[in-house]
Formats: C-alpha cells, sequence, structure tokens
C-alpha cells in the first residue's frame, strides 16, 4: 500500500528566514501560522520545521539547549502546538528536525559535564586528555579547525564534529540514549508526524580515538552506528510517521540497511553524490551526465526496496539556479527546468523555501555580511592556507549556506519584515517574490504548483517504475515513469544552449502535459527547455 509520506510532497521551513511577524527581524512561528494557506495553496502534503528549540544560535538552532522547548525568539510551545493544529485542519502533516549527534554548550547536561569529572553529566559527553599540550589526536571538524576543545575545569578536550560550541554527545552511555529516546517519545506524543535526523551518521566515533587519515574515519558511518539506529528505528515503529535522515556520505550500495521497507532504520535519507555536500568549489565539476547517472543509480538501487528522497536545495547548500541554471537571463527558465528534473524521480520530493519562487544567491560583497559559522570558519581557514582575500571571498560566497538563508521573499519590497532583518533580503525581491509571482500564471510558483498537482493525480508518478532514458548527454537529461498502462516522459534540456531532440525522446508521441517554456524550433529542445509529456496503452517493455 502507498504510504502517506510517498504521495506527499515536503516543504521546508527555515523558521528564522520565513516570516516575522512582530518587526524583530527574525522569523517566528506566529509567521508561519500566517502562511498556512500559503502552503496549501501550493499543494504541498507535510512541512519540515528546521530548529526552533532554545538555542544561543551559533549554528542558527542546530545546536539546542533544551529539547523540550521553542526558543522565546520564535515564540513559544503553546504557540508551535497551535500552529501543529492548524497545519492538520488542513490536511498538512508536520515533521521537526531531530538534532541528537550534539548539544548546545549552553545546554545544562553540558554546563554540568564541564565543572567537574566526578559530575554525573561528566559521561554523557566524550573527553579525551590532551597529548603533549595539544588535542588527543588530529580528528577535524566538518567546520574546518580540530575536533577538539580545551576545558580548563577538567583538564580535558571534549570532542565536536561541528562547532565547539556543538559538544558531541556520547552515544556509548546507555543513560544519554534512554535521555534522548524519551525526548523523542514526548515529541510524538505531542502529535507530531515524524522527525527529519539531523547529521545522524555521525553519533557513533572511532572508539581507538587514533589518528586518522580522514576525518570520516573518526566520525562518519562508523562500525557500531547501527546498534543504535535500531534502537531509534524500533521506537519510530511504534508510530505512523515518518523519518527521513541526514546521510550526505551513505553509498547507494551502503543505503538498503538504512532505508529498505521491511527493517530500514527510517523511511528515507539525504544522499549527497547529486549535490557534492560541503564541497567548495564543488559546483563546478558537476556535469549533466554525472548527475544524471548519479539520480539513476540510487533509483535503480532502491527500486522496489526502498524510498528516495528528493531535494536540490535545503538550508546548507547554494539556491539550485546558481548551482545548476542560470541565476541570469534564464533564471525563471532554469528553475523550472530544474523542478522538472528532479521532482517526478521516484521518491518524495522536498522543496526549500523560496525555491518554488527560484530564489537565487545573494550578491556577497564581503564576508562580514554572513552570518553562518561554517562560511566565517571556511574563509578564516583559507586565509590561514595562504589563500587571497579575493579567491577565498568567492569560493565562500559561491556555495555558503547562508545563500539559502536569506530571508524568503514575499513582496516586491520583501515582506519578511517591518524591522530590519537578520539577513539581508536579496536584492532582486522586487522580480523575485511570493506576491508577483502567484499573479503571474507563467510564474516559477506557478509551475510549482502544477507539478505536484499532476503528481498528486498520477500514481506512476508517483510509485511507477523509473526507466533511464538519456543519461550520457552533455544536455539532457530524460527517463520515463511507466505504471501498467500509464507512461510519462521527462526530457530537460540542462545547459545554457538549445540541444537537438535526443532520438529516444523524438520517438515517443506524446502528449504535453507541461512545459518550462514554449518557445524553441521543432526537432531543437531550446536552452534550459524541459517537457513532461503522457501517453497510455504501451507495449510491454
Ligand atoms: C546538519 C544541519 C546543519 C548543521 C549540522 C550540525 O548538517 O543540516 O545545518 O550545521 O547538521 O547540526
Ligand atoms: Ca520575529
Amino acid at each position: 500500500m502507498t504510504q502517506w509520506w510517498q504521495k506527499a510532497v515536503g516543504y521546508q521551513i527555515y523558521p528564522k528566514s520565513f516570516l516575522d511577524s512582530n518587526g524583530d527581524g527574525i522569523g517566528d512561528i506566529a509567521g508561519i501560522d500566517q502562511k498556512v494557506d500559503y502552503l496549501k495553496q501550493l499543494g504541498v502534503g507535510f512541512v519540515w520545521l528546521s530548529p526552533f528549540y532554545p538555542s544561543p544560535d551559533v549554528d542558527n538552532g542546530y545546536d539546542i539547549s533544551d529539547y523540550q522547548d521553542v526558543d522565546p525568539n520564535y515564540g513559544d510551545l503553546p504557540g508551535l502546538l497551535k500552529l501543529f493544529d492548524r497545519l492538520h485542519a488542513v490536511d498538512i502533516k508536520v515533521i521537526i528536525d531531530l538534532v541528537v549527534n550534539h548539544t548546545s554548550d549552553q545546554h545544562h547536561w553540558f554546563k554540568e559535564a564541564r565543572s567537574s569529572r566526578t559530575n554525573p553529566y561528566h559521561d554523557w559527553y566524550i573527553w579525551k586528555p590532551g597529548k603533549d599540550g595539544q588535542a588527543p589526536n588530529n580528528w577535524q571538524s566538518i567546520f574546518k579547525g580540530p575536533a577538539w576543545t580545551y576545558n580548563p575545569a577538567t583538564d580535558e578536550y571534549y570532542m565536536h564534529t561541528f562547532a565547539s560550541a556543538q559538544p558531541d554527545l556520547n552515544w556509548e552511555n546507555p543513560a544519554v540514549r534512554a535521555a534522548i529516546h524519551k525526548m523523542i517519545r514526548w515529541w510524538l506524543d505531542k502529535g507530531i508526524d515524524g522527525f527529519r535526523i539531523d547529521a545522524i551518521g555521525h553519533i557513533k566515533k572511532l572508539q581507538t580515538f587514533a589518528d586518522v587519515k580522514n576525518s570520516d574515519e573518526a566520525y562518519t558511518n562508523v562500525d557500531g552506528l547501527f546498534d543504535y539506529l535500531k534502537e531509534l528505528r524500533d521506537i519510530f515503529h511504534e508510530y505512523p510517521i515518518m523519518t527521513v535522515g541526514e546521510a550526505g556520505e551513505v553509498t547507494p550500495t551502503e543505503a538498503l540497511p538504512w532505508v529498505n521497507y521491511q527493517t530500514g532504520f527510517m523511511n528515507m535519507i539525504f544522499t549527497g553524490d547529486h549535490i557534492n555536500f560541503w564541497e567548495a568549489d564543488g559546483e563546478s565539476s558537476l556535469t549533466v551526465p554525472k548527475l544524471a547517472q548519479a539520480f539513476t543509480t540510487w533509483q535503480e538501487q532502491l527500486a522496489g526496496r526502498g524510498w528516495n528522497a528528493l531535494f536540490v536545495e535545503n538550508h546548507d547548500l547554494p539556491r539550485a539556479v546558481n548551482v545548476y541554471g542560470d541565476p541570469g537571463k534564464y533564471r525563471a527558465r532554469s528553475a523550472k527546468a530544474i523542478a522538472l528534473m528532479y521532482f517526478l524521480l521516484q521518491g518524495t520530493p522536498y522543496i526549500y523555501q523560496g525555491q518554488e519562487l527560484g530564489m537565487t544567491n545573494y550578491p556577497w560583497e564581503s564576508v562580514d555580511e554572513m552570518d553562518d559559522v561554517a562560511a566565517k570558519q571556511e574563509y578564516a581557514y583559507r586565509l590561514h592556507q595562504g589563500q587571497d582575500a579575493k579567491t577565498a571571498l568567492q569560493a565562500v560566497s559561491d556555495h555558503s549556506r547562508d545563500n539559502a538563508r536569506t530571508p524568503m521573499q514575499w513582496t516586491p519590497t520583501g515582506g519578511f519584515t517591518t524591522g530590519t532583518p537578520w539577513l539581508p533580503v536579496n536584492t532582486n525581491t522586487p522580480q523575485v517574490n511570493a506576491a508577483t509571482e502567484m499573479a503571474d500564471p507563467n510564474s516559477v510558483w506557478h509551475f510549482y504548483q502544477q507539478l505536484i498537482a499532476i503528481r498528486a493525480a498520477h500514481p506512476a508518478l508517483v510509485t511507477g517504475r523509473y526507466v533511464p532514458e538519456v543519461i550520457d548527454d552533455d544536455q539532457v537529461f530524460a527517463y520515463r515513469r511507466v505504471n501498467g498502462d500509464e507512461e510519462f516522459l521527462v526530457v530537460v534540456n540542462l545547459s545554457g544552449h538549445a540541444a537537438p531532440v535526443p532520438a529516444a525522446v523524438a520517438d515517443f508521441d506524446g502528449r504535453v502535459m507541461l512545459q518550462t517554456t514554449t518557445a524553441g524550433q521543432p526537432n531543437e529542445l531550446p536552452t534550459f527547455g524541459g517537457v513532461l509529456y503522457e501517453r497510455k496503452r504501451v507495449h510491454i517493455q
């Protein structure tokens, strides 16, 4: 039976940047509440709320100081529960971010833990003595710099996969796991519909604590991880929920234990092959065939056995139009082509706020305009390595996570806040905004709305078989979705110039259901041209 989370389309909300209801420049729960109808109109089936928990905000809420409350910047717990009700009332489900690899250094567990070696919470985190006045080993943080920070009170170092204000929890300790499990049940009993599980591949550490060649050996998919994931799964299975893990380093051949329908730890995972997770300058190495093949490999590996999470943007990535499209002349058309490319693969498609408008990267002029701890640490690291300021700024600007975090563009003047926004609003808001696009039937927004509606109306586009059609062309990616006598063809030119229509596509005599543009010559796909065809009754393959 098809599950609700297979049929639904997800929409990620980054609360800090979505809508500010009280003019303090910070998005909030009441702001989201005002846009429930907007989400309904777009057609999404569930929202994923990025962290709203109390947090000193070193990593924008991914450094949590209390798992069971709401940060006063965003509102309060009753307001959040009311938002859940409002969403449920219009049949939109809600999943929340579960960030349990680490806490904030301001969490009371850590404050106690760091106070003395005999404190009962001490063993809730990972401690090692220094080596010759240095960190215990050579492990590096994902955010650059050592993965260890010295704690004078106990004369030890604590381990952090991310920023030093994000100490990693010690999952070896059964008391830690029990506390996390209890917290998970507390939220599930509040009626949420599932979790997006943050950084979950990192919770197990290499227990030798030896030097490594690559820090992933220390904290990514380390042997023994599955024991902890199975415990989580057994809790998840008690509830009618969905779960999606962030597991960028899992390869297609490793994925089945994670997501197979029967015993998988979660329903789906966000993987990284098509986006080069965290890689500076990574975008430049992306080509159309590599992209098409990465998608195809995942589709084929999981076919009939597990389910994909489909996405091109999130709060950690630059805007897709800048990565795969053209933020200039072909902004809108390329945004549609990108949408068509990934949305109708087999899996649950996710939209990151503003993606449905074709929002673009911010034109950064200085690193001082940025907020992201990862971008700032990376910039400092590059200068330290001897790179010149201009090159370093360029690299950081291209992939800074702040590109996704500038405020949502609601109106020609911004519409995000009546005050001063915590990050600047992109200068293209006069053209790129929800109000203007909702009034224009040819906008990116309407394209997404149509895609969602078409997908919802055709089971072949949800559970149908994926058949690669063109995956080795420098410009064009094409695939079919097939279910009984229902058949669809997606063909997209992802390049900056016109392409000949591939033979396999020319032979498909279907009806056009949706296209990114009506421009172009016969027998050619214009720049960022993309078409969805439908045909009924085909011969068995
Ligand atoms: C995940 C989040 C990212 C955060 C990191 C540490 O990768 O998506 O935003 O910085 O975990 O919590
Ligand atoms: Ca606010």
